[in-house]
C-alpha cells in the first residue's frame, strides 16, 4: 500500500533509504538543515559518493515520488510515516550525541497535524525511543495521538543500494500493533523477513549487530598477527575456518583494522551505555584497542621494510576508509599518513573518488595528491596500499615496478598473491601472510 513517507536528514541513510522507499512506490519528501545539500538536490546533483544512487534518485524524482526541500512541518505535513535519519555523532568521552534527534523530534512535534509514526533509523543508545517519546509530548501542546517506531539501519556505504533494497532482514521496534502494521505495509514490496520486537530490544540489535561485526575484524586481525608470528598464512587459516557454517567467512578480511563513520563510534557508544546500565563491556573494549593497534602495527611494517622513514617519499595507495565511498570520516589512512609524515616521510597520495573529502581532513599536512595510481608509485621508496579500489587489483604491476625508486610494496589490505608479486620482483609485506609456500605446496 502506498505511503507517505518523510524523511528528516537526507545524508548518507536517508537519502539511500528515502530514494529505495520511492523507487518501491511510495512519496518521499526529504529535508536536511543544510540548504546546500538541499540546493544540489533539486538540480539533480548528489552529494556523495555512493554507485548507483545517483540514477536511482533522477529516475525517482522525474517520475514524481521524490522530492527535497528544507522545512520539517512541510515533511511532516506532507508525512504518514516520519523518518528521524539524522546524524549521532560521538561526543568527546564517547557518548552518542543525540542534540539532532532531540531536536529533529521537538520540529516534528511543533508541525504534528494528525496521528503519525515518528521512526527512529539513526543509530542510537537503547533508552532513546522513550527519550523521543517524551520529547513529543512535551513539545505538542495539542496532545495528538502518535507512534515512535525504532528501525535500525543496516546498510554498508558503497553498497547502500543493494543493501537497502535487499536487506537480510528488517527490524522493527514498536509499542503499538498499529505501528506495526502501518511499517509492515511500507517494507512489503522488499521481500525480506520483519523482525517485530520492542524498542529497545531494536534500539540494542543495532549496536550488537556492529559491535559484533567489528568483533570479527578484530578478532581475525588478532589471529593475522599470530599468523605472522608463527610463519602461518591468514588465507588458508581463514579457508578453514569459514567452512565451519557456525563461523562463516564474512568480515574475517584481516588488514589495518575498521574505520568509517559507524564501527568506531558504535562500538565507543555501546560501551559507554553499557556502563551507565551497570556493565564494564571488557571484550570490546580489547576490540577497540586490537583495531588502534593494527593502524600502529602496519605503520612500524613499514618502518621495519625501509629501515628509515624521514626523508623517504612514500606513495599511498586508497584513502576512503573502504573501497566504492569518498568517506573519509574515520579512515585508517588518515592516522598512517600523519604517523609517516610525522617521520619525515614525503606521502604521494591516490584515491580514485575521495582525495576532495581527504584533502580537507589533512589540510595541515603536506600531501602531494596524485592524478592515478602510476603517479603516486612514480619516484617513491615504497607504496603502501590501504583501500582495497578495484582499479588497484587491476593495476599493470610491471609498471609500477619499474616507476618505483624501490620495488617495495606494504599492502595493508591483502590484495595480491605474495607469490605473485615476488615472482614480478617486488619485495611484498602484506598482513598476516608470513608464509607463502606451505608443505603441502
Ligand atoms: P550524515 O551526516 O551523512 O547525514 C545526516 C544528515 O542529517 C545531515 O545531512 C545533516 O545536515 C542532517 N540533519 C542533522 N540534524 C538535522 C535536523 N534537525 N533537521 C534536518 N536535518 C538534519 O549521517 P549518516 O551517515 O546518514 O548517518 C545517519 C545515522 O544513521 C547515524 O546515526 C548513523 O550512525 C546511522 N547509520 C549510518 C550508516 C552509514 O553507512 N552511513 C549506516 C547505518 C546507520
Ligand atoms: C557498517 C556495517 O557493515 C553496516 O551493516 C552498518 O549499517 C554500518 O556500518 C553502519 O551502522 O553505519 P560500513 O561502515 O559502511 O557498514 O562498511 P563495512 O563494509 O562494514 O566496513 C567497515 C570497516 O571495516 C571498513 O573500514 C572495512 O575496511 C573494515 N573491514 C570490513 C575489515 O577490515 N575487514 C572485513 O572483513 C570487513
Amino acid at each position: 500500500m502506498r505511503k507517505r513517507v518523510g524523511i528528516i536528514g537526507v545524508g548518507y541513510v536517508g537519502l539511500v533509504t528515502g530514494t529505495c522507499l520511492a523507487e518501491v512506490g511510495h512519496d518521499v519528501y526529504g529535508i536536511d538543515s543544510n540548504t546546500e545539500k538541499i540546493e544540489m538536490l533539486k538540480r539533480g546533483e548528489v552529494p556523495i559518493y555512493e554507485p548507483g544512487l545517483n540514477e536511482l534518485i533522477k529516475k525517482n524524482m522525474a517520475e514524481g515520488r521524490l522530492s527535497f526541500g528544507t522545512d520539517t512541518a512541510e515533511c511532516v505535513k506532507r508525512a504518514d510515516i516520519i523518518f528521524i535519519c539524522v546524524n549521532t555523532p560521538p561526543k568527546e568521552n564517547s557518548q552518542a550525541d543525540l542534540r539532532y534527534v532531540e531536536l529533529a523530534a521537538r520540529n516534528i512535534a511543533q508541525a504534528l497535524d494528525g496521528y503519525k509514526i515518528i521512526v527512529d533509523k539513526s543509530t542510537v543508545p537503547v533508552h532513546t525511543g522513550e527519550k523521543v517519546t517524551e520529547t513529543i509530548k512535551r513539545t505538542n501542546k495539542e496532545h495528538l495521538d502518535f507512534d515512535v517506531v525504532s528501525n535500525p539501519e543496516f546498510l554498508r556505504e558503497g553498497s547502500a543500494i543493494e543493501d537497502a533494497m535487499h536487506p537480510d532482514r528488517i527490524v522493527i521496534g514498536v509499542t503499538s500493533e498499529r505501528a506495526a502494521e502501518a511499517m509492515r505495509e511500507l517494507y512489503e514490496p522488499f521481500d525480506a523477513p520483519i523482525i517485530v520486537t520492542d524498542i529497545k530490544s531494536a534500539e540494542i540489535i543495532k549496536h550488537a549487530c556492529n559491535s559484533f561485526l567489528a568483533m570479527k575484524i578484530s578478532f581475525i586481525n588478532s589471529v593475522a598477527a599470530i599468523c605472522e608470528l608463527a610463519g602461518a598464512n591468514i588465507d588458508e587459516v581463514v579457508q578453514g575456518m569459514s567452512l565451519d557454517a557456525r563461523i562463516g567467512g564474512q568480515f574475517l578480511r584481516a588488514g589495518i583494522g575498521y574505520g568509517g563513520s559507524c564501527f568506531p563510534k558504535d562500538v565507543a557508544a555501546f560501551i559507554h551505555i553499557s556502563k551507565e546500565l551497570g556493565y564494564e563491556f571488557d571484550l570490546l573494549k580489547a576490540v577497540q584497542h586490537i583495531n588502534t593497534e593494527q593502524r600502529q602495527r602496519f605503520v612500524k611494517k613499514i618502518e621495519e621494510t625501509l629501515w628509515v622513514v624521514g626523508g623517504k617519499t612514500i606513495g599511498v595507495l586508497g584513502l576512503a576508509f573502504k573501497p566504492d565511498t569518498d568517506d573519509m570520516r574515520n579512515a585508517p589512512s588518515i592516522d598512517i599518513i600523519r604517523a609517516l609524515h610525522k617521520e619525515g616521510a614525503h606521502v604521494r597520495a591516490y584515491d580514485p573518488a575521495a582525495m576532495p573529502n581527504a584533502k580537507t581532513l589533512l589540510e595541515d599536512v603536506e600531501v602531494t595528491f596524485c592524478a592515478d595510481a602510476y603517479e603516486a608509485a612514480d619516484g617513491a621508496d615504497a607504496l603502501v596500499i590501504v583501500t582495497e579500489w578495484n582499479e588497484f587489483k587491476q593495476l599493470d604491476l610491471e609498471r609500477v615496478r619499474t616507476l618505483l625508486a624501490q620495488p617495495i610494496i606494504i599492502d595493508g589490505r591483502n590484495v595480491f598473491d605474495p607469490a605473485r608479486m615476488e615472482e614480478i620482483g617486488f619485495i611484498y609485506k602484506s598482513v598476516g601472510r608470513a608464509s607463502t609456500a606451505g608443505p603441502h605446496r
